[in-house]
């Protein structure tokens, strides 16, 4: 099992980046109590680190069936994204949306959506992989997390995946804010093992579309 964990915040070390590698914990912790019995590996990448632009609209993709565009995401990122079991995003929210490293990752997704639905070709891997988000917003906003959430959905379709629902949390807005919140801490890093050791249907996530 290969779990691509990508950070989207270009604040280093901030909220959105605790809750990723706390979720990362937790899976480490199930592998250590059944002594490493599952084959997993978790890679952590963080966009704003990375060279890529965003969709050209070049129409590259609609000719070569792949992205012709040159850059971080076709040679480093698009191998991983098709290997992965587990796409994992986590994104603070910027003006009511993911931040524009998510936006620019996410539009880049539009070449695997013409191989898909313009070439009808199947997943190189024949994988499904599943998606999973963890965001958070310095406002209680009831719908602060919907239009993350939209995208996300037709970004894992376009891969051949599903999103299967995240973990959102509101009035969180200082550097390292959410370190006040154990709870929510402890919510991530249970995630983290149920995705090792239980069923789908079991973990403890948020499935709403406005959560
Ligand atoms: C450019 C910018 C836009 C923001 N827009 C919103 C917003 O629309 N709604 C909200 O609740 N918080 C907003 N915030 C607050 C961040 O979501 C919040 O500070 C978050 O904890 C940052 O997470 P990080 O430490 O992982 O970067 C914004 C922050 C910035 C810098």
């Amino acid at each position: 099992m290969y779990i691509l964990a990508i950070h989207g915040s270009p604040r280093k070390n901030g909220n959105s980046e605790i809750l990723l590698d706390t979720f990362i914990k937790g899976i480490f912790q199930a592998l250590k109590d059944f002594s490493n019995r599952f084959e997993v590996k978790v890679e952590k990448i963080r966009l704003p680190e990375l060279n890529f632009s965003p969709c050209k609209e070049c129409g590259g993709c609609e000719v070569k069936k792949e992205c012709v565009v040159e850059d971080d995401f076709k040679t480093f990122l698009t191998p991983k994204i098709w290997n992965s079991d587990f796409l994992v995003i986590s994104t603070p929210i910027f003006f009511y949306s993911h931040t524009s490293y998510v936006q620019a990752f996410f539009e880049r997704f539009q070449a695997f959506w013409v191989r898909k639905y313009v070439w009808k070709l199947p997943h190189p891997l024949e994988k499904v992989p599943k998606g999973i988000l963890f965001s958070l917003g310095a406002t209680k906003g009831a719908k602060l997390f919907e239009g993350l959430i939209r995208s996300y959905k037709y970004v894992m379709d376009a891969i051949y995946g599903n999103y299967v629902g995240g973990l959102f949390f509101r009035g969180i807005e200082k550097k390292g804010d959410i370190l006040k919140f154990p709870e929510v801490l402890e919510k991530v890093q249970i995630l983290g093992k149920e995705i090792i050791l239980l069923p789908e249907s079991s973990w403890s996530l948020n499935r709403e579309l406005c959560p």
